[in-house]
């Protein structure tokens, strides 16, 4: 008996100074392992006489017990432990301040060319799109400027290699083209901005080989030059953020529009500093007209029964007239202190649901 005690006290003393729980492992396979000290204990009752193998055994069979429910007990707290430990450890301070991680910025043109589709969806247009590289028909025949006309000579084209087909495609040297494809692709009434990158071989300090544009197409059975006039009117005025603003609508020619038009706004350059809105200055920001009727038949249009407008626009002219920017080749130099500074914040974007005001 006084073994079977005696090993119990060594053992739940042993358990009670087990530091961790690798510690306690090792004391548990010490005492109730395959080799244990109480597992041993216990293969030697066969040896003993009946009588006393029955009392050994009941006190070996108590030890096994509360050495096993120490155990238990033991490892419980030494987790309890081990996870309050952790937990001090590894503690977040939600008070520190965050490490901010470098920002990007939205580049002027796509800023304002979100803000032309908010403003012209507010108006019910919707956005077409059409490919940067175009066939001779889409850029310049169906627009009504057949092979020798002089305008092809103005567009300083960049043209692709001859395909295999024999067709010699280019980059679309204006978004006009989209105009064609949406007259084509659906029946009217039309009413879109087709915005994107155009291209002319054309490089200096107003010129940029690569460019942006926004085109606009209205079509409907009555559509008229007062509808353009309100239109490209309530545009410049919200797209400059002035109420009134003065515009002006001087004859021009277009091949694919007549009559057609190039519409400046009020400026005044007081002190050297260019300010839109009324003033003794004008600045041309866009051409427009009424869709030329042999554009309407070259997409398969009744000029007797459809007619409209439509008007095209720079858009790195537009930005850097709103925003002061002063030099066009800055905007595709990708100059991270310029994008810093002329770029805007994501939370700028323009939407429908808050409007233009930032
Ligand atoms: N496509 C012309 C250009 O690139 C701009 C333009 C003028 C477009 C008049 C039009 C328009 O739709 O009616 O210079």
């Amino acid at each position: 008996m006084a073994d079977a005690d005696t090993l119990k006290a060594e053992i739940l003393k042993a358990v009670a100074e087990a530091g961790d729980l690798d510690a306690l492992e090792q004391v548990r396979i010490a005492a109730l392992g395959r080799k244990g000290s109480l597992t041993e204990a216990m293969k030697g009752l066969g040896g003993l006489a009946p009588d006393e193998r029955r009392a050994a055994g009941q006190a070996l069979n108590a030890a096994k017990d509360a050495v096993a429910g120490a155990i238990e007990a033991r490892k419980a707290a030494l987790g309890r432990a081990r996870l309050d430990s952790r937990l001090a450890a590894e503690r977040v301070d939600v008070t520190l301040p965050a490490r901010l991680r470098p920002a990007g910025t939205i580049h002027p043109i796509s800023q304002v060319m979100d803000e032309l589709q908010a403003i012209f969806a507010d108006m019910g247009f919707t956005v077409a799109e059409g490919p940067d590289i175009e066939d001779d028909f889409h850029n310049f025949t169906a627009l009504n400027i057949p092979e020798a006309h002089p305008a092809r000579q103005m567009h300083d084209t960049f043209y692709l290699p001859p395909a295999a087909d024999g067709r010699t495609m280019l980059l679309r040297t204006h978004t006009s083209p989209v105009q064609i494809r949406t007259m084509m692709a659906t029946p009217p009434p039309h009413r879109i901005i087709a915005p994107g990158r155009t291209y002319r071989c054309d490089s200096d300090i107003t010129h940029t080989p690569m460019f942006h544009q926004v085109e606009g197409l209205v079509i409907d059975r009555a559509t008229h030059m007062g509808h353009l006039k309100g239109c490209l009117e309530d545009l410049c005025r919200t797209f400059f953020e002035v109420d009134d603003l003065p515009l002006r609508f001087r004859p021009s020619y277009f091949p694919f529009t007549e009559p057609s038009c190039e519409v400046d706004i009020g400026c005044s350059r007081a002190d050297g500093e260019l300010k839109i809105g009324a003033g003794e200055g004008w600045l041309e920001i866009l051409g427009a007209g009424m869709v030329h009727p042999n554009v309407l038949v070259n997409c398969g249009l009744d000029p007797d029964h459809w007619q409209g407008f439509a008007f095209g626009m720079g858009v790195e002219r537009v930005a850097m007239l709103k925003y002061g920017i002063p030099d066009l080749r800055t905007f595709f130099e990708s100059d991270l202190r310029w994008l810093r500074h002329y770029g805007f914040a994501c939370l700028d974007q323009p939407s429908l649901a808050y409007g233009l005001a930032r």
